[in-house]
């Protein structure tokens, strides 16, 4: 598959603020997979490896992976002995990665919502599914695209840098109900604030999501196979609140 994450790959890396996801993040995924008592993990749509390579500091031996030449190539900076990085297309796993057995997977920050549409999801979630140990997790994170529409959560953080030509860059996220044939999006603009007051937009990428309910995901996970299908508030254990909470974790047992 075509990865058109490609071209916005290095505004989405520098907007995000990694420091605090990681610090969340990690010792979710680290406390989960450690009750599990997993050794080897397989991450897809790794980005730019910072999660794996957490964890593989953590103990874990890992295989991370996505499909975007420029994110593996970051990736790749996180190699050694206890992380692999290769290149694979979650809806067509190539041989390397198939004829293994994983003791859990992760597919974090919205990457299946990036999928181009549900019966490519469908064929994702069966892909993961195949190669896990039977009785083993796989932790899912995306956002609950129904609640993306409320003005409140429209907009991510603003993060700002100083520029290279004084003044400051500006990034902006944010997310459409609608962005195209009713499917919502996610939109990262680049802005140069310069001294004078004037603002110049410099990039602005916007990548369609797919309109999945967390109740229909679950269907789908439960029609190719996984059970005790666990949703929860972002990175925690609380339960998730489709009303409130604008971000889901799903811990699923192959
Ligand atoms: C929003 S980024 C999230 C990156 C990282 N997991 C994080 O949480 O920061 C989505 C990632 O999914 C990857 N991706 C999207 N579709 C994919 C596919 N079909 N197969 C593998 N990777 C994919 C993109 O290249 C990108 O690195």
């Amino acid at each position: 598959m075509n990865a058109p994450f490609n071209k916005s790959a290095d505004l989405f890396l520098k907007y995000v603020d990694l420091k605090s996801r990681l610090s969340q993040e990690v010792p979710f995924l680290s406390n989960t997979f450690g009750a599990y008592q997993c050794k080897n993990l397989i991450e897809f749509g790794c980005g730019a490896g910072a999660h794996s390579a957490a964890l593989a500091k953590a103990g874990f031996m890992i295989m991370a992976t996505d499909y975007s030449d420029r994110l593996i190539q970051e990736a790749k900076t996180y190699t050694n002995e206890s992380m692999q990085v290769e290149k694979a297309d979650l809806c067509q796993l190539p041989e390397l990665i198939q004829k293994q057995k994983y003791d859990g997977a992760y597919c974090i920050g919205n990457t299946l919502l990036l999928l181009p549409d549900s019966s490519m999801l469908k064929k994702a979630l069966t892909n993961i599914h195949s190669i896990l140990k039977p009785g083993f997790p796989f932790i899912a994170h995306f956002i609950n695209t129904d609640l993306c529409s409320e003005e409140k959560n429209r907009f991510g953080p603003i993060r700002s840098f100083p520029h290279e030509d004084g003044g400051e860059l500006m990034l902006v996220k944010s997310f459409f109900p609608e962005y195209s044939e009713h499917h919502p999006g996610v939109s990262l603009m680049a802005i140069h604030r310069k001294e004078s007051g004037e603002s110049v937009v410099l990039e602005h990428h916007q990548n369609h999501f797919l309109d999945i309910s967390p109740q229909d995901f679950s269907q789908m996970a439960k029609d190719v196979g996984f059970k005790n299908i666990k949703l929860l508030k972002n990175f925690s254990t609380d339960t998730f609140d489709p009303e409130k909470d604008i971000s889901l974790t799903m811990v699923l047992e192959a």
